[in-house]
């Protein structure tokens, strides 16, 4: 173990340069002219797994991008993890707000800058260099281990379901193991054991078959942005309380050990609101900042378009207006019920005077589970010997469809080890991750293997 732990000390540097290749490829799933920049970082993952001695290496095809297979399954009689990562990445606009450019990464501070850097291409990385210190090192894993990079998780995960239900056998383990989550804070490690899941919709309204003069028309015609507007209005009432019939039907309450232990943690609301320019913080009425973003559902306007928004000033009454919306979603509530639900409450409100389109996009299921199992008590372990203090259990407020599909599917449990801070910028401009916790997370990977190979 110590001369594993030795050859990561020793190639730090090494390890930033090479993630640097990976974080050179634009592999943006959400965006058509990026496809063959996602294929290439599909086939460099293969190679880098190869090279770091994976066996059975290879792309396996979906009717979108292709999912990246790789396994060392020499531990005979250890216990077997299935790593799961992503190797797509979100699209990097607003573009001129990025310090340096989303696709050379730079290092600043102690922090790489590049879009992918946190979510998930630098989390990812540090699990193939503590596979190869030990390959290195030892010529063996003392945990056998297939690992499956998906590049649709940006975009809901579509095809990994399907990939999963048809290669069950193989892909039987033990236990999961993904580090695509977050820290509580810098210095304070964490396990998660809560996800929310999600359903996104796009609502369209026409209100006329072009744009009218608003002066001619404006009075006698509803315009479809007001309407959008007076529509999104009804979705939550005063108190942040969601409006859809039946959403809260089956949302597990919060128990009363979470919200004592959740209380107990170093959250800074005015650091928070500090950090993120937030004049004054709003939700549900009786949580918490944190109880609301972990354990309670929301709805969310992710975009609005309608109408003139150039510079200057336009009379007109547009013919159409468009939002984005998503619901985040929390145990037991079902997406499919809640499209449903949300679907017959749109068109409940909607007035006669335009027309309506709603369009279902990707979604994913909530995922918990218990922390007291022996893969979590040995993930924890390992993470106290790779940061020198042993990790929290948070819940998180983000998504990754596939977990419950690893429960459901396969009837494994997941652990949630990830290293990123929360201003790490994912999904925005100037993302980074911070080199020490790619480091020590790398040291925390190693001594996890050999955590779960003692069995
Ligand atoms: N890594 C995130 C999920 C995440 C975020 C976990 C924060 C824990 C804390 C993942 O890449 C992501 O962004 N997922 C999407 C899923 C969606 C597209 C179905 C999300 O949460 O929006
Ligand atoms: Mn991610
Ligand atoms: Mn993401």
């Amino acid at each position: 173990m110590d001369n594993v732990i030795d050859f990561i000390n020793v190639n730090r540097d090494r390890y930033v340069d090479e993630l640097k290749t990976l974080l050179a490829i634009p592999s943006v799933s959400a965006l058509p002219e990026h496809k063959a920049d996602v294929r290439r970082c599909a086939e460099w993952c293969g190679d880098e797994m190869r090279r770091i001695g994976l066996q059975n290496v290879r792309l396996f095809e979906t009717p979108g991008n292709p999912i990246v297979y790789g396994d060392w399954l020499g531990a005979s009689g250890a216990p077997t993890i299935l790593f799961y990562g992503h190797y797509d990445v979100q699209p990097v606009d607003p573009l001129n707000l990025w310090e340096s450019p989303p696709f050379e990464a730079t290092v600043r501070d102690g922090e790489i800058y590049a879009r992918g850097a946190a979510d998930d291409k630098g989390q990812v990385f540090m699990h193939f260099k503590a596979v190869e210190a030990y390959m290195k090192q030892n010529g063996r894993l003392p945990v056998n281990i297939k690992i499956i990079l998906e590049g649709e998780e940006e975009v809901g995960s579509e095809n990994l379901d399907d990939f999963i239900r048809a290669h069950k056998g193989e892909l039987q383990s033990d236990v999961v193991v993904i580090s695509d989550s977050g820290m509580f804070a810098r210095g304070v490690p964490s396990i998660c054991y809560g996800l929310r899941g999600l359903v996104y919709f796009q609502i369209d309204l026409r209100g006329s078959s072009t744009d009218l003069h608003s002066g001619s028309f404006g009075g006698a015609v509803a315009n479809p942005a007001f309407v959008l507007c007076q529509m999104i209005a009804q979705m939550k009432d005063r108190s942040g309380r969601i409006k859809i019939p039946g959403f809260y039907d089956d949302v597990k309450p919060l128990l009363d050990e979470e919200r004592q232990a959740w209380a107990s943690l170093p959250f800074n609301e005015k650091k928070y609101k500090k950090d993120f320019g937030i004049p004054k913080l709003l939700g549900e009425t009786g949580y918490t900042t944190l109880e609301r973003t972990w354990a309670r559902p929301t709805f969310e306007v992710n975009g609005l378009l309608s109408g003139f928004t150039g510079e200057g000033a336009k009379t007109v009454l547009p013919a159409v207006a468009m939002a984005k919306v998503s619901m985040r979603l929390v145990p037991n509530q079902d997406p499919n019920k809640i499209a449903d639900l949300f679907q017959k409450y749109v068109e409940d409100i909607a007035p006669k005077t335009v027309g309506l389109k709603i369009t279902r996009m990707h979604g994913g299921k909530p995922w918990m589970t218990s922390y007291d199992n022996p893969y979590v008590q040995a993930a924890g372990r390992a993470i106290e010997k790779g940061f020198g203090r042993a990790p929290i259990f948070t819940r998180e407020g983000g998504s990754i469809p596939v977990v419950s599909t690893f429960q459901e599917e396969l009837g494994l449990p997941s652990v949630l080890f990830g290293v990123g801070l929360p201003d790490e910028n994912a999904h925005a401009p100037n993302e980074k991750l911070d080199l020490s916790n790619f480091h020590n997370g790398i040291i925390a990977s190693a001594y996890l293997y050999d955590e779960i190979g003692r069995g």
